[in-house]
């Protein structure tokens, strides 16, 4: 198949969370089957300059392209880069008014006020690069707000055009918060007909909504677990939408996300103090522990459970239920680092609890790659009691690297994490902590149990074994996305007739 695939972030060239990981790592996994694909994102040459990425790795091609953007026309230019390990093609679109910019979408808490014009940019250069450079796709996947235009514009536009004769559009969820809603005079961006404007396509309630734009106009909609996928047809997690994907349930598929095991791999991991698998794992571990407690100032402490998380700080990922439980568990012998940057109220409340025990709490408020895989490592416990979580990727990184997870049960972390009760110890399923009622006090409940069980070392193996055991991969994920691109073309075909 030949699949061109759009996204506001992929790894190594830009990334606020894991929307990057997934695009490059299912492109690749797709590619890795034999299939041609195109990955399409914004060139953003501060962040790939701030990522150590040079302009000698990419090369300029010679296309160009004018892209209409409400009444004016804004020239769109195309960089070629490359996966060292994967015949995946990379385009990067440059436009530096759009994107030549100290962040992605956001500076100091606050959007950059043209969000809606730079995406309805990005989104109609990926379909007029796509053109001109004759890639003849059969399938054109986009994913989340930023490219939910490009549906809409495939069936409105495009499908007629020579080369998008056999074309199907696929459509991922990876965020239901994030709708990408702006106020209706921004259709005159779109350069999409105002008929389009009614309540079963691009509007909802009188404000333009890019999201439900790419849910209503695509063929196959999927999202990254099969529980958010049922979850979000319900009013607590579809954020106003779910009515739009009860009504389209019969073309929406979960998929679980799998981890890039070329990033994340503990036996492989550049960034470590040292390496491990299962059937090393105590002397590796305590090692990248050692190093972890020592890069972060906390004292050197073998046998004190180290809890911790890497995130966005938002409400989201339930800062605020760890700060009440952390309060009381600070009480014990413990130790925590976390590492996130987000909304201010949780930087400064999780800096300050470091400052009132710096024996025992360490906070790095930033972005860092390299400190996220040796907090991954050097970890017993990982804090995932997100309010509610697509997918959710550092569950899978820490199974993967003999972390502990804790989580809330819901989206792709009830997914991955199986509780630790006894029917699941039997049947050798169990290799974590998951707790339904989102309340402070049942995660420090459970936050209590999980160190009981670390001090009980065949236990504690057991976990450890089942987590690193299991095929995390992106091998059968990519499998289910072959289907459901064979299903939208199935679709298309039949709309087309
Ligand atoms: P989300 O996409 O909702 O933020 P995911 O769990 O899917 O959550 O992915 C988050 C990704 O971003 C992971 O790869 C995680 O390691 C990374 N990440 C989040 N915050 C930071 C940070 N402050 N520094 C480094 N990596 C981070
Ligand atoms: C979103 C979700 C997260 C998911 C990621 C990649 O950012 O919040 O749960 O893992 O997308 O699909």
């Amino acid at each position: 198949m030949k699949i061109v695939v759009a996204s506001s972030e992929a790894i190594p060239f830009a990334k606020t969370g894991g929307l990057a990981d997934v695009a490059s790592a299912l492109s690749k996994a797709l590619a890795a089957e034999g299939h041609e694909v195109s990955l399409f994102l914004p060139f953003y040459p501060q962040s790939t300059a701030r990522r150590g990425i040079s302009s000698d790795d990419f090369e300029p091609c010679p296309e160009k392209v004018m892209i209409p953007v409400g009444s004016k026309q804004v020239e769109a230019s195309l960089l070629k880069a490359s996966f060292p390990d994967s015949k995946v093609d990379v385009y990067l679109i440059d436009q530096p008014r759009y994107f030549d910019r100290p962040e992605l979408y956001h500076e100091n808490g606050r959007d950059y006020q043209d969000n809606c014009e730079r995406f309805i940019f990005f989104s109609r250069a990926v379909m007029e690069f796509t053109s001109q450079l004759n890639l003849q796709p059969n399938i054109i996947h986009s994913n989340d707000w930023q490219t939910g235009l490009i549906p809409a514009l495939l069936k409105i536009e495009y499908q007629n055009r020579p080369g998008f004769e056999n074309t199907a559009a696929v459509y991922t969820i990876h965020n239901m918060a994030f709708q990408g809603q702006y106020w209706h005079w921004d259709m005159l961006l779109t350069g999409i007909d105002w008929k389009y404007f009614n309540r079963h396509q691009m509007e909802y309630f009188g404000q333009l909504n890019l999201l439900k734009t790419g849910i209503v106009f695509s063929d196959m909609i999927t999202t990254v677990s099969p529980t958010y996928a049922k979850e979000i047809r319900t009013e607590r997690f579809g954020y106003g939408l779910n009515g739009v994907l009860e009504s389209h349930s019969d073309r929406l598929v979960g998929i679980l996300n799998g981890v890039d095991t070329s990033e994340w791999n503990p036996e492989t991991d550049p960034h470590l103090a040292a390496h491990y698998s299962v059937n090393t794992l105590s002397e590796g571990k305590a090692k990248c522990k050692a190093a972890l407690q020592e890069r972060m100032g906390l004292p050197r402490k073998p046998d004190t459970p180290l809890l911790g998380t890497i995130s966005r700080m938002t409400d989201q990922k339930g800062f605020s239920l760890i700060l009440d439980a952390a309060e009381n568990l600070l009480a014990t012998d413990v130790q925590m680092v976390f590492l996130g940057t987000g909304d201010p109220r949780h930087e400064t409340a999780f800096s300050e609890l470091a400052k009132r025990f710096p024996d025992k709490v360490a906070t790095y408020i930033g972005f860092d790659e390299g400190l996220a895989h040796q907090i991954e490592a050097g970890l017993d416990l990982f804090l995932m009691p997100s309010q509610f979580e697509p997918c959710g990727l550092n569950q899978m990184y820490s199974l993967l690297y003999g972390t502990v997870p804790i989580v809330h049960e819901v989206g792709g972390l009830a997914d991955s994490v199986v509780d630790a009760h006894a029917e699941n110890l039997e049947n050798g399923t169990a290799n974590g902590f998951s707790f339904w009622h989102f309340d402070a006090t049942v995660l420090y409940r459970q936050m209590r149990r999980a160190i009981d069980a670390y001090y009980d070392k065949p236990l504690w193996n057991q976990l450890i074994q089942n987590g690193m055991t299991k095929d995390w991969s992106w091998k059968q994920s990519a499998q289910n996305y072959l289907s459901v691109y064979q299903r939208a073309s199935s679709y298309r075909n039949k709309s087309s007739q």
